[in-house]
């Protein structure tokens, strides 16, 4: 909220600078010589010569209008996120539910994790940097309105008021695994428990589904392939380090973890 505010701050300025650009260009010399003779001479040279300004000008205050817009961040909303989650709830709403396709492993948990991290996962389904047949037909009905409100519904559902995990998991990894998450400092990025990543678009992983978070982790090393793969250069630097075998363990790992995260049973009629 802070950064928003300050960005805004600043953009306003840099609209501010624009404007007094341009006005310093009507006053100025350039200005004088261009339109200047026209206060008083009107003929087509100088209607020519306005025109031509105030395209400018106008051309000017959309882009900085733009600008503006963009700066303001859209604001999810629980309660309207509950009225768009039909559609979720046939995959994510079912307990033990698996997908079929193109690879066999349980759908993620979504209840719990972190807000940013949804919108920026289904951002990316949208655009094709996550490569998955379902999830991008199901991302491509939703607009930008749509993904903070199903973010904030899903952040929050069965979420318990109070309930903290350990600072770290009470199951200590064997020495292999040990090995593995301190070679990709795994914890460096989503926290000493697997749940709480250093920036809010970073997923909590603890006690995810551990078939999903391999398939998950092959698909950052995945290339080339139409159904299959992860472009996100962060994970693909991380996840190219290791054997498939080695990715099985750290999932294994993981997803053995207490976490936040849930799959939570919903009536598909209410
Ligand atoms: C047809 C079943 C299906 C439906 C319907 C569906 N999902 Fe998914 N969802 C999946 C599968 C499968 C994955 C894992 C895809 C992958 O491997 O990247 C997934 C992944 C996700 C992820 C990424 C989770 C993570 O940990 O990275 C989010 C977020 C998500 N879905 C949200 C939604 C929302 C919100 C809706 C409703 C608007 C929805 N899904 C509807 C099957 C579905
Ligand atoms: C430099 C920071 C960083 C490090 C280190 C890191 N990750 Fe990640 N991880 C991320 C980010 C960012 C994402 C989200 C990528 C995306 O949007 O697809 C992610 C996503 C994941 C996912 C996908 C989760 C899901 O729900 O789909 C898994 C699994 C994962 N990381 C496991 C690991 C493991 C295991 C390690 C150590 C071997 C590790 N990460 C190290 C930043 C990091």
């Amino acid at each position: 909220m802070k950064g928003q505010k300050n960005a805004e701050v600043t953009l306003s300025t840099s609209a501010t600078q624009g404007f007094s650009g341009v006005a310093t260009y009507w006053k100025g010399q350039k200005g004088a010589d261009i339109i200047g003779p026209c206060f008083s001479s009107l003929n087509d040279d100088c209607a020519r010569k306005m025109k031509y300004f105030l395209t400018t000008l106008a051309a000017f205050i959309v882009a900085s209008v733009t600008t503006l817009a963009s700066a303001q961040e859209i604001k999810g909303n629980v309660i309207a996120g509950e009225q768009k989650i039909a559609l979720c709830m046939g995959c994510h709403g079912i307990l033990g539910f698996h997908t079929g396709f193109p690879e066999v492993y349980r759908v993620p948990r979504i209840s719990g994790q972190g807000a940013k991290y949804i919108a920026s996962a289904l951002n990316a389904y949208k655009k094709g940097e996550r490569k998955n047949p379902s999830m991008r037909a199901v991302a491509e009905t939703l607009s930008d309105q749509d993904i903070a409100d199903v973010a904030a519904y899903y952040s929050a559902h069965g979420v318990v008021e109070g309930a903290s995990l350990p600072a770290a998991p009470a199951k200590a990894p064997d020495t292999a695994v040990a090995a593995l998450l301190t070679k990709a400092g795994c914890v460096s990025c989503h926290g000493s428990n697997f749940s709480k990543p250093i920036d809010p678009t970073y997923p909590k992983i603890a006690g995810q589904h551990a078939d999903y978070l391999y398939f998950a982790l092959m698909s950052y090393k995945t290339e080339g392939k139409p159904l299959i793969g992860r472009s996100n250069p962060i994970m693909g630097g991380m996840a190219k380090q290791f054997s498939d075998e080695e990715l099985h363990l750290l999932a294994n790992y993981v997803g053995s973890l207490d976490g936040e995260l849930k799959t939570i049973q919903q009536p598909r009629l209410r």
